[in-house]
C-alpha cells in the first residue's frame, strides 16, 4: 500500500474520498458539531438542519457534495468532546470511518490530519493514531476466498493532508509509525487466522526465516534432533502426538548501541486439539490461533526493527501442534523439563504452559535483562477479565506498571493478577516437583504459577491473551467492533511496540 503526506485542504481538490474528523459542540444549547473547515458548510448544511449528526464518538455519515465541490464524497466521523479526545478515541472514530471506507470499496482514501488549536494531543501522535485507526478496520480476510478475493477493492493508497506545512515533518512521523504499528498487528492476524493445514510449524518457521530476512533480523530454526539437545524435553512431549515435526525458532535482533536484552516468548501451538485430553468439538474450533502469542513475538521483532528501536531483543517460539495418537504424551507422564525441574502431566490439554516451560528456562541462557511472554493461555482468563483487556502477571512492579501504561497508549489493555504463594500448593504433585494442572478455580493464576517456577528471579510479565484473542461472541451485538474485524484481533503486537519503544525513553532519562 502506498501512503503520502500532503499540504492541502478539504476542498484543494483532487480526492476521490476524505475522511474528516469533527468534534462535538462544547456548548449544551448549540448541538452543532465542530466541522473542521467552513468551507464545508454548505455541503454539510442539510445534515446540520436535521440534527442527524451531533459528532458523538461512533457516529459516521457520508456526504455526497454538490458537484462544484471538488471532492467526491466527505465522510464525516465523530470525535466527541475536543477536552476528551485520546489516542485510543482517535482510532476508534477513525476506525469507524475507515470501514465506511471498505465496504464502499474505496481504494484511494485521504485523511485530513487532526490540526487545530486546544488539541490535548501532539500532532504526531494524533497522525499515528488515526491511521492506525485506517489500516487497522481496513484489514481483509479472505485469503482464501476463490470468488471475490480481488485486491483491487481493498485500500491500496493512504494520503493524508496536512492544513499548514509546518506540521508536515510531525505528520510523516505518525505516519510512518501507524503503518508500522498497524502492519505488526495485521501480520498478526494473518498468522492466527490461518487455518493449522496451511500453517504447520514448519511453514511458522519458513515464514519467521522470510520475515527475518526482510528486517535483517537474525533467525535460527531448530529441529527435533536439535532441540532434544538442549534438553527440551517437555516441549518435545506435546510436540510427540503429532505428525508435524516442532520446531524452536529464534530470532535476535542486535542493533548498535543497545542498552538492555529483553527476551520475548511466544506459545506457537498451530493448532491445539488438547492432545489425549481431547477438547470437545465446540472448544476446538478456533484452536488454529493457538500460535498468536508466537505471531506477536515475530510481529513485534520485525516491527522494532523496523523501527530500529535501541534494544536487544531475543525472540523464542516454540511451535507444535497438540494432537492426540499413539505416540502422544499420557496423562501420569512425567517428564524433565529444560530446567531439570520434573512434571506429572495430568492433562494433556494444559500444553501450553509445557512448551513455555522449557522456552522460558532456555531464555533465560541469553542473560535478559527481563523476559515476556505472551500465550493464548487458559480459557479461564477470559471467564476472569472478559475480552476487554489480556490478564497479566509479574513479579517485578515497576515492569507490570510500564506494561499497563502501554496498554492504555496502544488500546489493547492489559490488568494485573496475583501470583501469590498460596495458589502454590494446588500444583504439588506426589510423584514429581509439580504438575501441570491444580484444581479449576483460579485457573489462568494456576497456570502463571506454574509459568514462574521456570523463570528463577528475573523480571518477569506473562501475558494470557487466551480472552482477547478472536472477536467473536462477546460483542456480538456489533460483531464489528471499531477497529476489531472479525477473526483474530491481533491483540499483543501494539502493545509489546509501544511498551518497548517507551523503554527506550526511559533508558535514555536514566
Ligand atoms: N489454548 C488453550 C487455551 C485457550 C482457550 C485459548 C480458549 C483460547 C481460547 C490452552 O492450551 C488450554 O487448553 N487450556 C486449558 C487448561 C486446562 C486444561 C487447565 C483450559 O483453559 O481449559
Ligand atoms: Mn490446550
Ligand atoms: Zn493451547
Amino acid at each position: 500500500m502506498q501512503t503520502q503526506v500532503k499540504s492541502g485542504q478539504i476542498d484543494t481538490g483532487g480526492e476521490d474520498t476524505i475522511i474528516a474528523g469533527c468534534f462535538e459542540s462544547e456548548s449544551k444549547s448549540n448541538g452543532a458539531p465542530l466541522i473542521p473547515d467552513n468551507k464545508l458548510s454548505g455541503a454539510v448544511a442539510p445534515l446540520l438542519v436535521s440534527g442527524d449528526f451531533s459528532a458523538k464518538l461512533g457516529q459516521a455519515v457520508v456526504l455526497y457534495p454538490q458537484s462544484e465541490f471538488p471532492v467526491r464524497r466527505i465522510i464525516l466521523t465523530g470525535l466527541g468532546r475536543k477536552k476528551e479526545i485520546t489516542r485510543e478515541r482517535i482510532r476508534k472514530a477513525y476506525a469507524h470511518a475507515g470501514k465506511k471506507a471498505k465496504e464502499l470499496k474505496i481504494r484511494n482514501l485521504a485523511v485530513l490530519a487532526l490540526e487545530g488549536d486546544g488539541l490535548p494531543i501532539k500532532l504526531r501522535e494524533s497522525s499515528q493514531a488515526l491511521v492506525e485507526g485506517v489500516l487497522l478496520a481496513n484489514y481483509k480476510l479472505d485469503r482464501y476466498k476463490t470468488e471475490d478475493a480481488d485486491q483491487k477493492d481493498t485500500l491500496q493508497k493512504l494520503t493524508i493532508l496536512a492544513g499548514k506545512r509546518k506540521g508536515i515533518p510531525a505528520i510523516e512521523k505518525g505516519l510512518r509509525e501507524g503503518e508500522i504499528f498497524s502492519w505488526a498487528t495485521n501480520f498478526t492476524r494473518d498468522l492466527a487466522n490461518q487455518p493449522s493445514n496451511q500453517l504447520t510449524p514448519t511453514v511458522l518457521g519458513q515464514v519467521a526465516m522470510k520475515i527475518a530476512r526482510e528486517n535483517k533480523l537474525e533467525c535460527q530454526v531448530l529441529g527435533k534432533p536439535q532441540i532434544k539437545k538442549l534438553g527440551m524435553n517437555a516441549f518435545l512431549a506435546v510436540a510427540s502426538g503429532s505428525e508435524q515435526p516442532p520446531k524452536l525458532i529464534i530470532l535476535d535482533y542486535s542493533p548498535p548501541k543497545q542498552k538492555n536484552t529483553l527476551a520475548l516468548v511466544g506459545k506457537g501451538i498451530t493448532f491445539d486439539a488438547g492432545g489425549l485430553s481431547l477438547k470437545d468439538t465446540e472448544n476446538m474450533l478456533q484452536m488454529k490461533g493457538d500460535m498468536m502469542g508466537g505471531a506477536v513475538v515475530l510481529a513485534t521483532m520485525a516491527a522494532c526493527a523496523k523501527l530500529q528501536l535501541p534494544l536487544h531483543l531475543v525472540g523464542i517460539i516454540p511451535a507444535t501442534e497438540n494432537l492426540p495418537s499413539g505416540s502422544a504424551q499420557k496423562v501420569g507422564d512425567i517428564i524433565q523439563s529444560h530446567s531439570g525441574t520434573t512434571i506429572e502431566v495430568l492433562n494433556t490439554d494444559a500444553e501450553g504452559r509445557l512448551i513455555l516451560a522449557d522456552a522460558l528456562s532456555y531464555s533465560r541462557s541469553f542473560k535478559p535483562d527481563a523476559i515476556i511472554d505472551v500465550a493464548t493461555l487458559t480459557a479461564a482468563i477470559r471467564i476472569a477479565l472478559g475480552s476487554i483487556c489480556a490478564g497479566i502477571f509479574s513479579n517485578h512492579r515497576e515492569l507490570s506498571n510500564n506494561l499497563i501504561q502501554a496498554g492504555e497508549t496502544s488500546g489493547e489493555r492489559v490488568w494485573p493478577m496475583p501470583l501469590w504463594d498460596e495458589y502454590r500448593q494446588f500444583l504439588e504433585s506426589d510423584l514429581a516437583d509439580i504438575k501441570n494442572v491444580g484444581r479449576r478455580w483460579g485457573g489462568a493464576i494456576l497456570a502463571a504459577i506454574f509459568l514462574k517456577t521456570f523463570v528463577g528471579n528475573l523480571p518477569w510479565i506473562h501475558i494470557d491473551i487466551a480472552g482477547v484473542d478472536f472477536k467473536d461472541t462477546d460483542i456480538d451485538t456489533d460483531k464489528d467492533y471499531f477497529y476489531w474485524t472479525k477473526g483474530s484481533t491481533g491483540f499483543g503486537a501494539r502493545l509489546l511496540l509501544q511498551f518497548l519503544r517507551d523503554w527506550k525513553r526511559m533508558a535514555k532519562r536514566d
